[in-house]
This record gives C-alpha cells, sequence and structure tokens, in this order.
C-alpha cells in the first residue's frame, strides 16, 4: 500500500488500476447485451467522468455515441438545496437511449438534476453508469443501473476524481487517511 500527500491531506491506496479495468470491463459487457441492436448516446458528466467514460466505451462493442457535460458550479440556496446548472447539452436527445456516465454518486443531487434536465428532452430511456455510489451518503433516491463499485463513506481520489483540482491523474483510487 503507497501513501501519498495531496495539498494537507494524506491518501492510501484503495483499489488498483488493474482492479478498475476489470470492473468496467464487466460493466461494459452488461452494457454490450442490455443495448444489442441498439445505438446509446453515453453523455458524460465532466470533469471527473473522464477516465471512467475512455475506457467504458473502450469496451463497447455496439455501435454507440458519447457526447460531455459540466454542470455550473453556482449554488444557490433554496429549500431544496444546491441548484446546478447543465451546460453543453446541445445534442438532440429526442427518442435516444442515454447512458450518463458520472465518477462518483455522493448525495445524488448531481445525478437528480441531470435526470430533471434530460427529462424534458424527450429520451427514449435514461440509465445511470457510475464508477462509485457510496449509498450512505445518498439524500436522494438516485437509480444507478451500472454502479462499478458501491464504497462506504470516505473521500477518495485517483482515476479522475480529484481533491481541490489534484489527483486525478493518478492510476489507482486512494482513500483518505482520517487522522
Ligand atoms: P453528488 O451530487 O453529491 O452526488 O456529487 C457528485 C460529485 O461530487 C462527483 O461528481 C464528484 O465530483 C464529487 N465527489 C463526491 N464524492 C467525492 C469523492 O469521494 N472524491 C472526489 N470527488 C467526490
Amino acid at each position: 500500500m503507497s501513501r501519498i500527500k495531496i495539498h494537507d491531506k494524506y491518501f492510501e491506496t484503495s483499489i488498483p488500476h488493474e482492479e478498475i479495468v476489470a470492473a468496467i470491463k464487466r460493466v461494459a459487457a452488461d452494457i454490450n447485451k442490455d443495448y444489442a441492436g441498439k445505438r446509446p448516446i453515453l453523455l458524460g458528466v465532466l470533469n471527473g467522468c473522464f477516465m471512467f467514460a475512455a475506457e467504458l466505451m473502450r469496451n463497447l462493442e455496439i455501435e454507440c455515441e458519447i457526447s460531455f457535460v459540466k454542470l455550473s458550479s453556482y449554488q444557490g440556496t433554496t429549500t431544496t438545496g444546491v441548484i446546478r446548472e447543465v451546460l453543453g447539452l446541445t445534442e438532440n436527445l429526442a427518442g435516444r437511449d442515454v447512458i450518463i456516465v458520472e465518477d462518483i454518486v455522493d448525495t445524488g443531487l448531481t445525478m437528480q438534476r441531470m435526470m430533471e434536465s434530460l427529462g424534458t428532452r424527450g429520451p427514449a430511456s435514461v440509465q445511470i453508469a457510475s464508477l462509485f455510489v457510496k449509498p450512505a451518503r445518498l439524500q436522494v433516491p438516485v437509480d444507478v443501473k451500472y454502479g462499478v463499485f458501491t464504497i462506504p463513506d470516505r473521500f477518495i481520489v485517483g482515476y479522475g476524481l480529484d481533491y481541490d483540482g489534484l489527483g486525478r491523474n493518478l492510476q489507482d483510487v486512494y482513500d483518505v487517511v482520517e487522522d
């Protein structure tokens, strides 16, 4: 196990690269089966999804497309909590089978926002593929059909995920070391 420091915190390896890639392959196989004969569009949520989206896409054998969206970091205060605008959703999704590709579902608010935004565009279906899910943190119900890893309520970095901008380039995934 290796220990690294990012900003003020220490992290230790929790999931090695090979394990991540093997698990993504298994999820890709499920998608290949479930979408046989269809042409889904993957919709990656930036920034964190980029490594997962690339690995997932290269293991898909069905016809498929990919596009990316970003959520604004603007946070308003209302009774429902965080309001984020979905930026860059320019594709015509009417009648399309959409697979949202997310790095991690934590509170679920981002996915709830995405689902709301997509709902108005008349897709044939929308499913979520997320590299990580932290069930203990969910504040709203989110159905992650293609969850790769279910993890405890611990902050992680690596394989696309960051701690304050750093750590996205790490090949393995690391857990924060609580002091
Ligand atoms: P949610 O809206 O609370 O589900 O948050 C999802 C977003 O929060 C993810 O796309 C990540 O950008 C960020 N996030 C949540 N948990 C972690 C973590 O453990 N490490 C890094 N980023 C995280």
